[in-house]
């Protein structure tokens, strides 16, 4: 019997809690989730369609390990043309089965036990868990009051250790972007303690300000040390397809090729050629402009909303699709973590503890408006006032 026991390192991590209060709410009547973090706007009838074609016309076979020639040009055309920034697709860009997947391999290509991954507080709770299952320590770098990373003293965080930083803007969960002259800084520790950079660019298309997204990799210093590991999960509503891409200097990807051949051999196929295709067209930006205007109206109200109630406070996400509210306004609040139980048990309704993304997570609820009506907004709010 003992030989059934897990392997040690599961021991090491906890499990992800979005996941469990995700499983908990399945099938209970009258709940409303703001938990998982998915976009519930319908996938864009265009690329339906060209998967649907390429399935039954027999697109259904291993693809090579890096990625299709389609998906990696796409990809590399998609990043020139938004950003004017150069990868070759033979050599620079690796199709994954997800951008959780692209941040495993990354991390288990490059960390080795012991290495020390910088990981903004808070952050996606999978940065910490992969870091240590790679054999890394994560170390958290402290917020400011707005919670975007402080940069008033990084060398605090330098160890002779520190081998990866993670960045990750706009944020979940604190919605947060960044500008250039915020990350000037940052880039200059990596290059300076010579760190590889590691950048979750996922929302980039979930941006409700003027500013527009910047590609780490394009910053002074950063291309020849940055790793852009990026998904078409939120960008295209297809979460359920698990495709995203790394992209970087050639000789980091060929070793993140390496590790991905023994992990899933290859993103999937028809997936790859469809939206390799679709995302340098017409329909791809007027569905990423519809993307973004809809959960803009959505962020409005909601925090609008969460600010009419005494004791919360919610800053206006200026990007992805989480609004993560302080709160203060419950007799019997200890922990976020019993205030999410309590609301849950009460009000059925799922909130996301903050310290689910990090230490300074506390006190605050992280709430999805990914997958939730206006009308349903307004549910929520009156149902947190009865609470
Ligand atoms: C910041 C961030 N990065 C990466 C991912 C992973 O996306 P996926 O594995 O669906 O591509 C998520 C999903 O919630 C996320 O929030």
């Amino acid at each position: 019997m003992t030989k059934m026991k897990n392997a040690e390192r599961l021991n090491r991590i906890a499990p992800s809690g979005i996941r469990q209060l995700f499983s908990r709410a399945q099938g209970i009547p009258g709940v409303i989730s703001l938990g998982i973090g998915q976009p519930n706007i319908p996938t864009p009838n265009g690329l339906i369609d060209s998967v649907v074609r390429l399935i039954k016309g027999g697109d259904n076979y291993y693809s090579p390990t890096p990625g299709t020639k389609t998906f990696r040009e796409g990809v590399a055309e998609q990043n020139k043309r938004d950003y004017n920034l150069d990868y070759d697709p033979n050599t620079q860009v690796l199709a994954t089965a997800s951008g959780c997947e692209a941040l495993y391999c990354a991390l288990m290509a490059f960390v080795d036990p012991g290495d020390e991954v910088l990981i903004p507080d808070p952050s996606f709770l999978t940065y910490p868990r992969q870091a240590i299952l790679a054999g890394g320590v994560p170390v958290w770098m402290k917020p400011t009051k707005e919670l975007k990373i402080d940069t008033s003293n990084l060398q605090e965080y330098i160890s002779d250790r520190s081998k990866v930083i993670i960045l990750n803007f706009p944020s979940n969960p604190t919605g947060e972007i960044m500008t250039a002259a915020e990350l000037k800084p940052i880039v200059d520790l990596a290059v300076d303690n010579d760190l590889i950079i590691l950048t979750d660019e996922v929302y980039e298309k979930c941006i409700f300000t003027d500013d527009n997204h910047i590609r780490v990799s394009n910053l002074n210093g950063a291309y020849e040390r940055t790793l852009l590991l990026n998904s078409f999960s939120k960008t295209l509503c297809v979460p359920g397809w698990r495709l995203g891409y790394a992209a970087g200097p050639k000789e980091m990807i060929s070793q993140m090729i390496k590790m991905h051949s023994f992990i899933v051999a290859n993103a999937p196929t028809a997936q790859q050629n469809a939206i390799g295709d679709f995302i340098n067209t017409s329909e791809f930006d007027e569905f990423t402009k519809k993307l973004r205007d809809t959960l803009k109206e959505r962020m409005i109200k909601i925090v609008k909303g969460f600010n009419s109630i005494n004791g919360v406070s919610c800053r206006k996400p200026e990007g992805s699709f989480y609004a993560f509210p302080r709160v203060t306004f419950h007799k019997d609040y200890t922990t976020s973590n019993e205030l999410s139980e309590e609301i849950f048990e009460k009000q059925k309704i799922v909130l996301v503890p903050g310290t689910e993304f990090g230490p300074s997570g506390e006190g605050h609820l992280r709430a999805s408006f990914g997958s939730i009506s206006l009308n349903q907004i307004d549910e929520v709010m009156q149902r947190l006032k009865e609470l």
